[in-house]
């Protein structure tokens, strides 16, 4: 039998690092996950393995602990490509604990690219998000829009991130990235094996929304109805997490075929699909069945008034696309929360 390629997945016990593991091994790749077990359970490991019959390679490392990473490539010398999603996520945390982010995201982010020039590791995909863009001034967003200044200190981690890729790719050495600007993840495996495991209250519009269906929160506060949107709410491109998932794969396949066209290229990872805060609660509500009491309250400072993705790049280039309905992906994350919280139908 032919040995599957190896794809080193830092952060792969975490929210979409799980969901790309399980792709990875359906597409016919070996997944070996690096995570620091700082926001995520070992447990996952066996959702994982529940859904794709295949127990990943685990090593509970930090990747700013550069000795215990190089361990990490000693340990499995065939590693063809990596896929680097360890890092630290909560924007509102950032902005009082910058100190923490800019050491967490980028040492993790420069430990990596050290050990792969090092190696002869040529192929690397970065996680990045569509915060780098701030309001854009044109919608759908295309990846050539500018970086706008960040507004918090974990946005300005990615951006910076993104520069720490390019300079190094600039400089000549053998580095291949992709830079995959997630818009906004939700959803869960189908399965409900794996899912986005919120610490305390949920920050994040869909979490928030299911555990408040789920009884665990009063009501949902919808951040602002004041917006030149028209409902007055803010506007995101929620793309489910299964789909950006594949778009790893994708990722992968297309460095590893030489397809790239440039040593680093950005791909906006979205439907292509605005939605706002209204009309998600009454998606949800739609899809589900469930009660979701909410009240409007003011806006949440640092919001963006709307974004959502020009994915056409990512479309013809990597050959990928959502599929997965709004609805479905809802239902998704609400059979996830259901799981986690022992409620039955
Ligand atoms: C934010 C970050 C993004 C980060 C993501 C994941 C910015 C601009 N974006 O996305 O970089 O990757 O979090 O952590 O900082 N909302 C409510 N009520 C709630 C929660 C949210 O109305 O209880 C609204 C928000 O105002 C927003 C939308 O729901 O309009 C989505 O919010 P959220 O899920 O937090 O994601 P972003 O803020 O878009």
């Amino acid at each position: 039998m032919m040995k599957k390629p190896l794809i080193l997945v830092t952060g792969g016990a975490g929210y979409i690092g799980s969901h790309t593991v399980v792709a990875l091994q359906q597409a016919g790749f070996e997944a070996v996950i690096v995570d620091n077990l700082s926001n995520s359970t070992v447990e996952v490991l066996s959702g994982i393995a529940r859904i794709t019959g295949i127990r990943p390679h685990f090593a509970q490392v930090d990747c700013c602990d550069r000795p215990a990473l190089a361990g990490v490539f000693d340990a499995w010398p065939g590693i063809v490509a990596a896929i680097h999603f360890a890092a630290s996520k909560s924007v509102g945390e950032s902005v009082h604990q910058p100190l923490k982010y800019y050491h967490n995201n980028l040492q993790s982010l420069i430990n990596m690219l050290d050990e792969m020039l090092h190696r002869g590791i040529a192929h690397f995909v970065f996680s990045s998000s569509c915060t780098v863009y701030g309001q854009p001034d044109r919608l759908p967003v295309t990846e050539d829009a500018p970086v706008k200044p960040a507004i918090s200190p974990y946005g300005n981690t990615k951006q910076i991130c993104e520069e720490i890729i390019r300079d190094t790719a600039a400089a000549g050495f053998a580095l291949q990235s992709i830079l995959l600007r997630y818009f906004n993840p939700i959803g869960a495996h189908p399965s409900a094996e794996i899912g986005e495991l919120p610490v305390g209250v949920p920050q994040n519009l869909v979490p928030f929304i299911t555990q408040t269906a789920a009884g665990i929160r009063k009501e949902l506060s919808v951040f602002g109805n004041d917006y030149a949107t028209p409902d007055g709410s803010c506007i995101r491109d929620y793309i489910n997490v299964v789909d950006l998932a594949r778009a790893h794969v994708s990722a992968v396949n297309y460095l590893l075929e030489g397809k790239n066209t440039a040593p680093v290229e950005a791909f906006n990872i979205g439907t292509g699909r605005g939605l706002s805060v209204l009309e998600l609660i009454a998606l949800f509500r739609q899809a589900t069945g469930a009660a979701l009491p909410f009240k409007i309250v003011g806006r949440r400072a640092g919001d963006i008034e709307q974004v959502w993705a020009d994915p056409r790049k990512a479309n013809s280039a990597l050959g990928w696309q959502a599929t997965e309905t709004i609805e479905d992906t809802l239902r998704s994350a609400w059979k996830w929360e259901k799981r986690i919280r022992g409620i039955n139908d």
